[in-house]
């Protein structure tokens, strides 16, 4: 089962992908995850990731292609995987597919989580992730047990740099410039499904399980 999970900044894509992964057991794979953890460990991938992540943008595509590629390749994804915040530019999701029919595979679904943008800016806020395990909440619709800290590991709690109001809106702006034409591209290439991404977290997840099966 390989799946794709799209969606504006906000929408859910990773909160849903965790639960896919630990579902199906397959691993969830997160681009932003990894530049994140590239940022914290010093790399000269998180160096260069920084500069565009920090103003909202898409980091190139050249340092995100060949990364994703070598990844979906690895033992661990021979059963499938959920691909979160990867394809994000037509050129990403063209080269993916020619990576894929080159082994003869091809992406199964691609989930669209349907959230207006009205909603995203006041989600984004009260985002926390774990500053650890990189484990995400929500102050008011997914709460820790204990405030500030996280249920999985106990880390730290931080706002995510990238989740200030202002740049939360340039990320929509470039998800709607960018990222947005891939629901035309998969939906003619058959595999678009769309689920309402504003119920309740759990809802969301059974509309997915529904689609799955
Ligand atoms: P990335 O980390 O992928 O960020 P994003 O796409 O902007 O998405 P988010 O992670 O912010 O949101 P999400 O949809 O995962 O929502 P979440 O589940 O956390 O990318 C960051 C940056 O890295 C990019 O801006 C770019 O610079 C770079 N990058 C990454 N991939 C790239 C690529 N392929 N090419 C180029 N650049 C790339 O949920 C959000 C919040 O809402 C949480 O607090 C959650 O608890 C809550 N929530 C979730 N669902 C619900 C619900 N149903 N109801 C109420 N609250 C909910
Ligand atoms: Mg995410």
């Amino acid at each position: 089962m390989k799946i794709i999970m799209l969606g504006a900044p906000g929408a859910g894509k990773g909160t849903q992908a965790k639960k896919i992964a630990e579902k199906y057991s397959i691993p969830h794979i997160s681009t932003g995850d990894i530049f994140r953890a590239n940022i914290k460990n010093g790399t000269e991938l998180g160096k260069k990731a920084k500069t565009y992540m920090d103003q909202g943008l898409l980091v190139p595509d050249e340092l995100v292609v060949d990364l994703v590629v070598d990844r979906v390749n690895q033992e661990d994804c021979a059963g499938g995987y959920v691909l979160d915040g990867f394809p994000r530019t037509i050129p990403q999701a063209e080269a993916l597919d020619k990576a894929l029919a080159a082994l003869d595979q091809k992406m199964d679904y691609a989930i669209n989580v349907e959230v207006p943008d009205d909603n995203i800016v006041n989600r984004m806020s009260g985002r926390r992730a774990c500053v650890d395990c990189g484990a995400t909440y929500h102050m008011v619709y997914a709460p820790t047990e204990k405030e500030g800290i996280c249920d999985k590991c106990g880390g730290g709690l931080i706002l995510r740099d990238d989740d200030k109001p202002e740049t939360v809106k340039k990320r929509l702006g470039v998800y709607h410039d960018q990222t947005q034409p891939l629901i035309d591209y998969y939906t003619g290439a058959g595999i678009l499904r769309e689920v309402d991404g504003t119920i309740d977290i759990n809802d969301v997840f059974a509309e997915i399980v529904k689609i799955l099966g």
